[in-house]
């Protein structure tokens, strides 16, 4: 029988039950509507809604039912919809009568809102500690790279020369970001809802700081219909993850290029890459494309819970119920792609002797030719004109800028002297971005000593 048959004269066709159930994907949130529940029914006895005895009854029997769901006990079934009716059954069915005094002052409704917030702060806490250990990685191979010289792109062009610690550390500031994102996204969702009821609270006389402080919530929402109503948790969370998956596929992408016989800046290690059925010689960085693929998957994730949300009245229709399988994915999704990221970067060997070659061409020291003139005395537009001319004359001649003669460096600038070519030395060229935020290597470091301190503080963030 429906926990709301009463109203009913005909039981409800196999095809409503099948397609109105959301158990098939909401029962992974058992445990925390166990969590939830009890807390209330400790509230309501509080409040003299229900005995103390009626209350012991109630919390020991959830109890039971979250042990015995655990040891494969007990089966989810189709005909109670979803994971609230699903265990409300089950405790009625276990301890009789007073069970079914637990829905008192209560809906699906703030319910679900109350399970979904407990779930998804499960999974931030999870996230956080995966997407710092991500970071911990970036900064040890940060900590091993600051000397080794690389070329900067712009344009996928070769621009100016740079070391791998300072590109490994742009990631760092990324992921920074993110990790600050997440913390907001927390923030606001650690506001309790239960006591909105269906949309209207409830004429009982409840509890709700001592139901919030039970569950670990900073807050109690402040409006019944916007709480059970508001799906905004659920929506950051999965701008934060399209933010991040983002940042993970940007840097996959580098991998995958860095990979390639045409680059050869990293070689990934055997046991994060894999083979072809058909090409002997392959090895292929696809977990690095699963991560770049997967980041479609979760901007499908955002954009299923905004266009889910875009017309729906207050308060809660039952469209909302299609929010946890996107949801659930994007939280999947991420947890997985920084499970796997930080091992297979961590394993990567990044081809320094490679990286240095590539440095030396592609007229990287250009601009420090034309910053060399300007310290000579000459503006800058000037000085780039002199420099175009020059990098022209090498281009024709099949030189590098170093590798002309004084002579003919004077018939471009009578400026320059016989100091250029230490000024033009690829090396030379990064230790001299000493500028703050720039890639000198004294000035990496520096950074690094500050990025750990920075991770340092925001993993002791307390709880
Ligand atoms: N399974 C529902 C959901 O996920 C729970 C809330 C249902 N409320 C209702 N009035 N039908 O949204």
């Amino acid at each position: 029988m429906k926990l709301w048959s009463g109203r009913f004269t005909r039981e409800s066709d196999r095809l409503t039950e099948d397609f109105n159930a959301s158990i098939a994907f909401d029962s992974r949130m058992y445990s925390q509507d166990i969590a939830g529940s009890i807390a209330h029914a400790s509230m309501l006895a509080k409040q003299g809604i229900i005995s103390d005895a009626d209350k012991e009854l109630i919390i020991k029997g959830l109890q039971e039912i979250k042990t015995e769901l655990e040891a494969g006990q007990l089966e989810f079934t189709v005909e109670a919809e979803d994971v609230h009716m699903n265990i409300e059954t089950f405790l009625i069915r276990k301890i009789g009568e007073v069970g079914k005094k637990l829905h008192t002052a209560r809906s699906r409704n703030d319910q679900v809102a109350l399970d979904v917030r407990l779930y998804l702060r499960d999974e931030i806490d999870e996230i956080r500690e995966l997407l710092i250990k991500l970071q911990e990685t970036l900064l040890s191979l940060a900590a091993d790279h600051l000397e080794t010289i690389m070329p900067g792109y712009t344009h996928l062009q070769k621009a100016q020369p740079i070391n791998l610690a300072h590109h490994l550390l742009a990631y760092f500031e990324m992921l920074g970001r993110d990790l600050e994102r997440l913390d907001d996204c927390r923030k606001r969702l650690n506001y309790m809802p239960l006591g909105s009821g269906a949309l209207a609270g409830t004429g009982f006389n409840l509890d709700r700081d001592f139901v919030r402080e039970q569950l670990g919530f900073t807050h109690i929402t402040r409006n019944s219909l916007d709480a059970v109503s508001d799906r905004d948790f659920a929506i950051e969370f999965c701008s934060f993850a399209s933010i991040m998956m983002m940042h993970l596929s940007r840097f996959s992408e580098e991998l995958i290029l860095w990979s390639t016989e045409e680059f050869s800046f990293v070689e990934m290690d055997d046991a994060f890459s894999t083979g072809s059925s058909i090409m002997p010689q392959k090895k292929n960085p696809d977990l690095a494309e699963l991560v770049r693929g997967k980041t479609g998957r979760v901007y499908g994730d955002l954009m299923t819970l905004l266009t889910l949300m875009k017309s729906l009245p207050l308060a809660y229709n039952k469209d909302m119920q299609e929010d946890k399988e996107a949801l659930f994915d994007a939280l999947d999704t991420v947890k997985k792609s920084l499970i796997v990221f930080a091992p297979m970067l961590q394993t990567a060997r990044f081809r320094k002797e490679k990286m240095a070659v590539a440095a030396l061409g592609g007229f990287t020291n250009a601009t420090d030719l034309a910053d060399y003139l300007v310290n000579k005395g000459l503006a800058f537009r000037d000085a780039h004109e002199v420099v175009g001319r020059a990098v022209l004359f090498c281009i024709e001649n099949k030189k590098v800028l170093e590798e002309l003669p004084l002579e003919k460096f004077q018939e471009f600038s009578p400026l320059v002297e016989s100091d250029v070519f230490t000024y033009l030395d690829v090396p030379a060229c990064v230790a001299r971005r000493r500028v703050p935020g720039g890639p000198a290597p004294e000035t990496v470091a520096k950074a690094l000593v500050e990025a750990q301190d920075n991770l340092r503080r925001m993993k002791d963030v307390s709880r």
